[in-house]
C-alpha cells in the first residue's frame, strides 16, 4: 500500500514560520510521499515562499507540489517554483514525476489548473477576447495535465491540481463562485486517463470527498477543509 499525505492552501507568511514543521517531522510514520496542492503563500511573495520552502524542505519523504492562484499573485511564480525546487521540493506545472515506493511505482502528474465552471454552468470560448483568453487558459492547463499523465507508465497514478476537477468537493462554497473554483475539463482529462486519485485544493469552504463522473476518487485537501497538517490516503496493493 502506498501512503499519500496531502495538504493545500497552507497560505504561509512570515508569522507562520515553524507552524507546520512539528507535525511534518514524523511524516515518515504516516506517509511515503507528501503532495502540496498549491496556495503555499498568501500573496505570492518570495519572502512567503521562503517560509514555505523552509517548512517543507528536508522531510523524510519526497515532496511534490503544484502552485496555486495566490502563488501567482505577485507575478513571481517562476521564482517561487525555483526557490522551492532548490529546497528539494518538486514543483509540477504540466509535468509528471515517478517515485519508487517499496516494490511499486507511483506517478504524480501536476498542473495548477484554472476556473471555468462545470457542465451546463461554465464559461465558453466565445465573445470578447478577454473571455476567450480566460477559457483558453482553462483548456491549455487541462491539456497540459493530459500530456503529463500520458507520460506516466506506473502502477499507481495521481493527478495533483490546485483547482477542482468536479463540483462535488466544492459543496459549502457559494454556487455563484463555482466557475472560479474549478473546471470540468480537468475532470474529463482525469477520467480519460484513468488515474487512481485526484487531489486538489483552493476551495477553503468546500468538502473533502467527491468522485468524477468516471468514478475516480477526488479529495479536496485545502487545509481549512481537512483541518490538520495533512490528510493521508492509501493507494495500490
Ligand atoms: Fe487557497
Ligand atoms: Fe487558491
Amino acid at each position: 500500500m502506498i501512503r499519500v499525505a496531502a495538504v493545500g492552501d497552507v497560505h504561509l507568511g512570515e508569522d507562520a514560520r515553524g507552524r507546520l514543521r512539528p507535525a511534518l517531522d514524523n511524516l515518515a510514520g504516516h506517509a511515503d510521499v507528501l503532495l502540496l496542492a498549491g496556495d503555499l503563500t498568501r500573496h505570492g511573495a518570495l519572502d512567503e515562499a521562503r517560509v514555505a520552502a523552509e517548512e517543507f524542505a528536508g522531510l523524510p519523504v519526497p515532496v511534490v507540489a503544484v502552485l496555486g492562484n495566490h502563488d501567482h499573485h505577485s507575478d513571481a511564480a517562476d521564482d517561487i517554483a525555483k526557490l522551492l525546487e532548490d529546497s528539494g521540493i518538486r514543483v509540477l506545472e504540466g509535468e509528471a514525476v515517478t517515485l519508487e515506493v517499496g516494490d511499486q511505482r507511483l506517478g504524480v502528474a501536476g498542473v495548477k489548473g484554472f476556473g471555468g465552471g462545470f457542465a451546463g454552468k461554465c464559461a465558453s470560448n466565445f465573445g470578447e477576447r478577454e473571455m476567450k483568453a480566460f477559457v483558453g487558459h482553462t483548456i491549455e492547463r487541462a491539456d497540459r495535465l493530459r500530456a503529463a499523465l500520458k507520460t506516466l507508465d506506473t502502477d499507481v497514478r495521481i493527478a495533483l491540481t490546485h483547482y477542482s476537477p468536479i463540483p462535488e468537493t466544492l459543496r459549502g462554497e457559494p454556487p455563484e463562485i463555482y466557475p472560479f473554483l474549478g473546471c470540468y475539463q480537468l475532470g474529463e482529462v482525469i477520467d480519460e486517463c484513468g488515474v487512481d486519485l485526484a487531489i486538489h485544493g483552493h476551495a477553503h469552504f468546500g468538502c473533502e470527498q467527491g468522485v468524477t463522473p468516471g468514478g475516480v476518487r477526488v479529495r479536496n485537501v485545502a487545509q481549512p477543509v481537512i483541518r490538520s497538517a495533512f490528510a493521508t490516503y492509501g493507494l495500490g496493493s
